[in-house]
Parts: C-alpha cells; sequence; structure tokens
C-alpha cells in the first residue's frame, strides 16, 4: 500500500506541469522587416504564461497605458491587449499577465505610491479595473528595484505592503500576482524581505540575466550558470546559480521560482583582436542589430542570421555552458548568448534544482521566423521540451 502510493506520488510529480514564463515586448511590433513581431506571432502552445511588457505608472499614481495607440482599441488603436488575452481563445491553459515597470520607468514613482496607503489604493484599485477591462489574468510587477535608482531604504518595508495589497486584491478576483525580481546580491540585500514577499506572490521571475555587459570594461558571459575559472570577489555572485541558491537560501519557495533564461546576447567591442575570450579588454558595446537596434545586446534572431551570413568564430569554452562569438572585420565584435543546447542546460537545471520552471524575456528575439533553424522558436521549443510540458 505505501509503495503504491509513493509510485504515484512519483508519478504525480512527473506529470506536473512546469512553468515556462515567457515575455513579450509589446514595442517588437515597430520593428523593421524579419525583427517586426506582433502578438499573432505568439505561439499560444509554447508557454504556461505570457507576459504583456509593459504597463507604466502614472504621476497620479493610476496604472498608466503606456502606448494606447497600440496598446487600445479607442481611437482606431490596435487594441493590443485584447488580441493578447484573445490568445487564450486558442489555449485555455495559457495565462496571460500585464507587466507593469521594466528597466525604463525607473523606481522614484514606484517608491513614492508604495509609500502611501491612499496611493497604493489608487494603484491596486486602478490595476484591477484595467485587468478586468482586457480579460489579464493577472499582474506582473516589475519595479526595478525596491530601495534601487532613485528608490529610497524605506520601499523595503512599503514594497511588501504594496505586494500584499495587491495579492489580496487580484486573489479575490481570481487573478494572480507575479514579480520580476533582481538575481543581483547587491539589489537583493536592500531591495527584498524575501519570506515575506513570497507570502503574497504566486511565481518570482528571477531576472538571471544581464549580470555582466559593456558597462564593464571587459568581456563576460551576461547570463553564465555557473562562475567563471577567473571570477573573483563579488564577480563570483554573478551567476544563475547563484542566484537560485541565494533566493532559496532567504526563504524564496522553491514552487514559486522560476529561472530567467534571455533569448538574446550581450555586446562588447573588442579593444584587441588578439585578445577574445572572457575577460579580455572592451572598451564598448557592440554596435546595435539591425532589428532590436540597441548598441550591447542583440537578439539571438539577429546573432544566428549574421553567423549564416559571414564567417564568427563561435567558441564553446569547456569552462561554460554557454557559447560566445566574435568577428573581428564587423568592428571587433563580441558576443555573449544562448543557444539551443545552453537553454537545454539550463532548463534541466531548473528540473535539477526542483524549483517551478523558467522564465524567459524575451519571445520576439527567438529564431521565430525559423530563418536559422528551418522551424520556429527552436530556443523556446527546446525548453519547452526539456521541462517536460
Ligand atoms: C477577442 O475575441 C472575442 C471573442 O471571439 C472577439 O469578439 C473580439 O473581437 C476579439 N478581440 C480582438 C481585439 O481581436
Amino acid at each position: 500500500m505505501k509503495l503504491l502510493l509513493l509510485l504515484s506520488l512519483v508519478a504525480f510529480s512527473l506529470v506536473e506541469t512546469k512553468y515556462l514564463v515567457c515575455y513579450f515586448s509589446s514595442w517588437a511590433t515597430y520593428r523593421p522587416d524579419a525583427g517586426k513581431f506582433t502578438i499573432e506571432d505568439n505561439d499560444p502552445d509554447l508557454c504556461t504564461h505570457l507576459v504583456y511588457a509593459f504597463a507604466g505608472l502614472g504621476w497620479n499614481n493610476e496604472i498608466r497605458v503606456l502606448d494606447p495607440y497600440n496598446d487600445l482599441c479607442e481611437n482606431y488603436g490596435k487594441c493590443g491587449y485584447n488580441r493578447f488575452t484573445n490568445l487564450t481563445l486558442q489555449n485555455p491553459n495559457l495565462k496571460t499577465t500585464l507587466g507593469v515597470g521594466g528597466w525604463n520607468e525607473g523606481s522614484t514613482k514606484y517608491s513614492e505610491m508604495a509609500a502611501d496607503p491612499a496611493k497604493r489604493k489608487t494603484f491596486v484599485d486602478s490595476s484591477i479595473k484595467l485587468l478586468k477591462e482586457h480579460n489579464f489574468d493577472g499582474l506582473d510587477m516589475d519595479w526595478e528595484y525596491p530601495t534601487q535608482r532613485g528608490g529610497k531604504p524605506e520601499d523595503y518595508v512599503n514594497y511588501i505592503s504594496l505586494m500584499k495589497e495587491l495579492y489580496e486584491a487580484l486573489h479575490a478576483e481570481g487573478m494572480i500576482l507575479t514579480a520580476a525580481v533582481s538575481a543581483g546580491k547587491a539589489t537583493i540585500d536592500p531591495a527584498y524581505n524575501i519570506p515575506e514577499l513570497s507570502k503574497y506572490i504566486d511565481i518570482l521571475h528571477l531576472m538571471t540575466y544581464d549580470l555582466h555587459g559593456s558597462w564593464e570594461p571587459y568581456t563576460h558571459h551576461h547570463s553564465l550558470l555557473y562562475p567563471h575559472p577567473e571570477d573573483t570577489g563579488d564577480n563570483l555572485y554573478l551567476n544563475q546559480d547563484f542566484a537560485v541558491n541565494y533566493w532559496i537560501e532567504k526563504g524564496a519557495p522553491k514552487d514559486k521560482l522560476v529561472m530567467g533564461i534571455p533569448l538574446y546576447g550581450r555586446t562588447f567591442r573588442l579593444k584587441n583582436d588578439q585578445d577574445t575570450g572572457i575577460y579580455a579588454e572592451a572598451p564598448g558595446p557592440g554596435g546595435a542589430g539591425p532589428y532590436t537596434r540597441e548598441a550591447g545586446f542583440m537578439g539571438y534572431n539577429e546573432i544566428c542570421e549574421f553567423q549564416a551570413k559571414e564567417p564568427w568564430t563561435v567558441v564553446h569554452d569547456p569552462a561554460l555552458n554557454e557559447p560566445y562569438a566574435y568577428y573581428i572585420p564587423n568592428n571587433n565584435f563580441w558576443v555573449g548568448y544562448e543557444d539551443v543546447d545552453s537553454v537545454g542546460v539550463k532548463a534541466q537545471y531548473t528540473l535539477d534544482q526542483g524549483i517551478a520552471g523558467a522564465m524567459v524575456w524575451s519571445v520576439e528575439t527567438d529564431d521565430f521566423h525559423g530563418t536559422c533553424h528551418g522551424s520556429p522558436f527552436p530556443l523556446l521549443h527546446k525548453i519547452k521540451a526539456t521541462l517536460g510540458n
């Protein structure tokens, strides 16, 4: 009898669906040529949760629609929110949420709103109203970050009050609350009361990427799973394994934690064409990609299309689980990124750790046309298959 019970428990845990939380950058509809990605380019069967990035916060403390023309139907708009939540008509198990915040929103307004109970109520009430109007299944709080970037020390306490009030109001309406949270120890320590936050959250999206980049004077991989052999000092904290274990050690429940995997690379311009490894001197970012058009950043679709056209050197350093590549004729360009193998290793890591699954930033920089791989979304398919969904 005991054995039967044990066997059925094992069988049950084997069929349990892992979370695959996918961010969607709504502004990708403005990208040129093959980089343009609209709502209907999403595959509603790949992810368990799709997050619409982003809404913002108004000075009146209400949630704010950032691009009314693209997001809303009014005034001959493109109905982005409604088309997005309508993706659940194709997959009733899919949850769609609205992300509020993001890097560009900064922290100051959020800090002021969270400090005042009346302002928090305005934000919570306006959020519920907007989510219901557009059939979202919940809210994803992307305040980057409490206590940082214009925030104040009291955010540590006020953020929890905000999340508690949001969680209770959302759950009363049958909706969920998730949050994108930092993977950097230097931010985690001042920003998050992890045991309290864990009570008022459905899923914690660990942003285990952008751990290095062209703001530093040397090349490094921005989403490495384990430390590089040459890492010392605080750089020993800047890897995915550290961040996952640190969140768990500080009290995050494994069944609410998902690890972020970037579908993009961070780029550099090498100083010296003979010095091309990790910790090579790099005085600045690599040039902008044709679709994402931002120096220092390149989508996997752009990276793989470049590699198909030009003789890039792709390096699989045995000390790393993820590739980097460089091409000297393109102004000493260097990029650390993820490929099909590395995202598989990372999805497997989430299984081995027993956490709730994976998150990606973001769907529209996968090879979504299948230009390089012959079939669309090779990275997302690999993650989904590895998670066993
Ligand atoms: C969403 O689906 C509903 C039900 O089929 C439909 O009436 C509505 O027009 C759709 N909205 C958009 C913006 O496509």
